[in-house]
């Protein structure tokens, strides 16, 4: 017989600060119902200073797994007893799975990234420039997953340059990666990706219109309503432009794949914010 602390029903939960506003417990909850998987997903919020003491809390209710957003990724991090090797590589999870005394962590979202593109865009990453906007935990998770792909050429630019010649030179060993001030970029790029935080504040990476060509994808990984200033920038260059809804989707599904065994469809969920 379950007892009350471990419910018949597998729990999962979108654990952050804050976190009402969160699209995991809709998605999880839509993959469930089309997967034909019984479980119960909740947003939970934990106190900034309260990640681990939270953590324990759910897993001692019947937690089966978690997703982890701001600002708990490098929290979540520490905590797992074991890493995948896309975890390793971003310094930071957003996806854990308990087992017993054991808590996995992986990061799905340089996963979701690189299947928006490829899969949803329908853009190849093979022998193509990129060029990465930022040098912080977001730029960090994608590299792995986007070297996996073997670009020709990934080129770094970040408002703090120490910042990029770091993260080119901890990635260096996975291809041909450097690192560039925007002043310096030399265009155009068939993929520029925004992985800075400068939409949250209306605000753009000031990379030069000649990064830009009419075939280029502009991708920012921030979603909203209306277009980042980012995306308006490109657009104005003719480029083409994408945000990061598509990319919240497929870190999702990979979440549910590595915690249920099963792959929701995705293209159903896809249209809100195109
Ligand atoms: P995240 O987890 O979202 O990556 P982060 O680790 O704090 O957040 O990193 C934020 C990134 O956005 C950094 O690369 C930051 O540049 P700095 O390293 O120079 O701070 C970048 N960033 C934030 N606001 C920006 C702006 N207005 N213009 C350009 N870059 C910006």
């Amino acid at each position: 017989m379950p007892s009350h602390d471990h419910p018949a029903i597998d729990q999962y939960a979108v654990i952050g600060n804050p976190i009402a506003h969160s699209k995991s417990p809709f998605l999880h909850t839509a993959f469930a119902a089309q997967c034909q998987q019984v479980l119960h997903y909740r947003a939970i919020l934990a106190p900034v200073d309260q990640f681990a003491t939270t953590l324990k809390q759910f897993i001692s209710q019947g937690g089966r797994g978690a997703n982890i957003t701001l600002p708990f990724k490098l929290d979540a991090f520490q905590a797992c007893t074991e890493l995948t090797a896309r975890a390793r590589a971003a310094g930071a999870v957003n996806t854990l799975q308990f087992d017993g005394d054991t808590i996995k962590g992986d990061n799905t979202d340089g996963f979701g990234l690189v299947r928006d593109i490829t899969d949803n865009a329908g853009v190849t990453l093979r022998n193509r420039r990129i060029l990465l906007l930022g040098a912080g935990g977001a730029a960090r998770g994608a590299l792995l997953p986007l070297m996996e792909c073997h670009p020709s050429e990934l080129v770094i630019a970040n408002r703090t340059e120490e910042k990029a010649q770091q993260l080119a030179s901890d990635f260096g060993k996975s291809g041909n990666i450097s690192y560039n001030s925007f002043a310096d970029l030399q265009g155009p790029f068939d993929i520029i990706i925004n992985a800075t935080s400068s939409s949250i504040n209306q605000q753009r990476p000031p990379v030069p219109a000649s990064v830009y060509q009419p075939t280029s994808l502009a991708y920012d990984m921030m979603y909203g309503e209306h277009p980042t200033p980012f995306l308006q920038h490109a657009a104005t260059q003719h480029a083409q432009t994408r945000n990061g809804w598509g990319m919240l989707v497929e870190q999702a599904a990979e979440a549910f794949y590595i915690w249920r065994g099963v792959r929701p469809d995705t293209s159903r969920f896809l249209q809100p914010a195109d």
